[in-house]
């Protein structure tokens, strides 16, 4: 049977960004699109450059550096996000602008205030203002999944005559479910009479558990592109996983006669990768890329997993860059080994970098005698950050506790290029040292979650501490990882300050998206 190509749209840089507690630097944005140009993503929509200075300049960043992923930027239909989309992809080899405006009902009496006349006039002009910059346009009606199908498939038609060549269909609140989903796009196929000339996508979120299913069926019904993200994340429950979208259909191609163009073998890192900048920690029994997605726990597995490994196994691990060994390296593992395993990982590093991680290694491997991929992972995250330019950073943290004594901690700091050096009292040592650094780096944010994990197995093993702090409407999630508990915790801790600075830098100098919608102004302008 001949198979068909699926377009994999990856949003992790624009709706995974809008996730709470999210927030990436435009370095951070850099180094995902990276990758995701490495496993041959078809298309990263890179931001909403409208939105903030840093959305603008990732979107600006990445169209410079994106040899293989057209480069999409996000607008909505009013001429000055159009142009600073058309503007901060001015450089990219191959561009694309995605426009996008409510259709239901709902939507356009409460948030829009617009009528459907002042809709569909609105669509033909933000399509022709974005074809000054590409003919590459994308349209979305927004909830369409709860859109009057009648005004659907008449927008649909007004956006392809305008000039959208790709029309994204979004279950913008998570609301459909599979069969009902399939059958809108099989009735957008049959009732929409210019939808040949355009591709049709599906962008759905994962409010009722039900993006992937819901994707997957649009597939079934002629979808051809689908909106995905790393580990799933996005607005609320996140949007369709790319990890899952992209194994379903390879592990099930006797079913699901399509392909993607997508090295599988990348997905590992990548996911790790978003885990690690974001501090949004992947759940263990997380499809595809949880730490329990190929352990096999009971006697009866384990038994047939000797025998035969497809008994219990659908995947190997290998087809999503996991290696096959467990432990990796020791104490007298040499720099060519461990170089190996840094490239069988997927990382590609110029020999001085290889040279200052293989020093860090033979400090971690006299701390730790096992040595696991985890492990290697958080080395390279450590030295990844390092070369960051940091508001704050960590130089220097000793803890005094115990039984009998106040817990006391002596941190200095790097803040904004000045060294600073403070020792506070706590309730315990982590209160302690978050005392300490609540005074150093002044704010109002409240602790929501504090957690401690082991990356490991063992009591040597690395703690990775994942933090949340809110402060009025910015939440801010960060992580550290270090040997000392005490250590990751201050890292974590220092990461979501960093994240909060950018935040706040961020809400500063963007109009509030919310506020924007809320106003009439999509009418006037346009
Ligand atoms: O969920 C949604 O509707 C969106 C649109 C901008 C496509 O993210
Ligand atoms: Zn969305």
């Amino acid at each position: 049977m001949k198979k068909e190509r699926i377009l994999i749209f990856d949003t992790t840089l624009r709706d995974g960004e809008q996730s709470a507690g999210a927030s990436m630097s435009v370095e951070d944005k850099i180094e995902i699109a990276e990758r995701l140009n490495e496993m041959k993503v078809d298309i990263i929509e890179a931001g909403f450059p409208f939105a903030s200075k840093g959305d603008f300049q990732g979107v600006k960043k990445i169209s410079e550096i994106s040899n293989y992923s057209v480069v999409c930027g996000l607008a909505r239909a009013q001429f000055k996000d159009i142009d600073a989309a058309g503007e901060a992809l001015s450089k990219a080899k191959r561009k694309r602008i995605h426009t996008f405006i409510s259709t239901s009902d709902l939507h356009m009496k409460y948030k829009l205030r617009m009528t459907k006349k002042e809709v569909l006039e609105s669509i033909n002009k933000s399509i022709n203002r974005a074809s000054r910059y590409t003919d590459d346009i994308e349209w979305s009606p927004e909830d369409a999944s709860r859109t009057q199908e009648s005004f659907l498939f008449k927008s649909i038609e007004y956006a392809i005559s305008s000039g959208a060549k790709t029309i994204n269909i979004p279950d913008t609140v998570g609301y459909a479910i599979p069969k009902e989903f399939g059958d809108l796009i099989k009735k957008i196929k049959n009732n929409v009479s210019n939808i040949d000339k355009a591709v049709i996508s599906v962008h759905c979120h994962n409010d009722l558990g039900l993006a992937v299913s819901n994707s997957i069926s649009a597939i079934n019904e002629g979808a051809r592109q689908v909106e995905c993200t790393i580990n799933g994340i996005g607005e609320r429950a996140g949007n369709a996983a790319l990890e899952e979208i992209v194994m379903c259909l390879k592990t099930r191609r006797d079913k699901l006669p399509f392909y993607t163009n997508i090295n599988s073998r990348k997905i590992t890192l990548i996911s790790h990768l978003v885990s690690t900048i974001t501090g949004f920690s992947v759940q263990p029994n997380k499809a595809i890329v949880g730490k329990n997605a190929f352990a096999h726990e009971s006697g009866i597995h384990q038994d047939g997993m000797l025998k035969n490994s497809n008994t219990y196994e659908i995947i190997t691990p290998e087809s999503i860059g996991l290696s096959s060994s467990e432990l990796v390296l020791g104490k007298h593992s040499g720099r060519h080994a461990f170089k190996v395993k840094l490239n069988e990982l997927g990382f590609s590093f110029e020999e001085n970098s290889v040279n200052k991680l293989f020093k860090k290694f033979k400090a971690l491997a006299d701390k730790k005698k096992q040595i696991f991929e985890e492990d290697l992972y958080s080395l390279v995250d450590n030295e990844q950050k390092f070369k960051k330019k940091l508001n704050v950073e960590l130089l220097n943290l000793s803890v005094k506790c115990g039984t009998d004594k106040e817990s006391e901690a002596n941190i200095k700091l790097n803040i904004f290029g000045e060294t600073k050096t403070i020792k506070k009292h706590g309730n315990g040592p982590i209160d302690a040292i978050f005392n300490a650094l609540k005074s150093l780096i002044p704010n109002k944010a409240n602790l929501i979650i504090y957690q401690v994990n082991g990356i490991t197995k063992g009591t040597d093993a690395q703690a990775e501490v994942n933090v949340r702090l809110e402060e009025k409407s910015i939440t801010v999630q960060g992580q550290g990882k270090d040997v000392d508990t005490m250590v990751a915790s201050a890292k974590a801790y220092i990461n979501a300050m960093n994240k909060l600075i950018m935040k706040r830098k961020k809400a500063q100098d963007s109009k509030s998206l919310l506020q924007i919608s809320n106003t009439k102004l999509n009418k006037h302008v346009i």
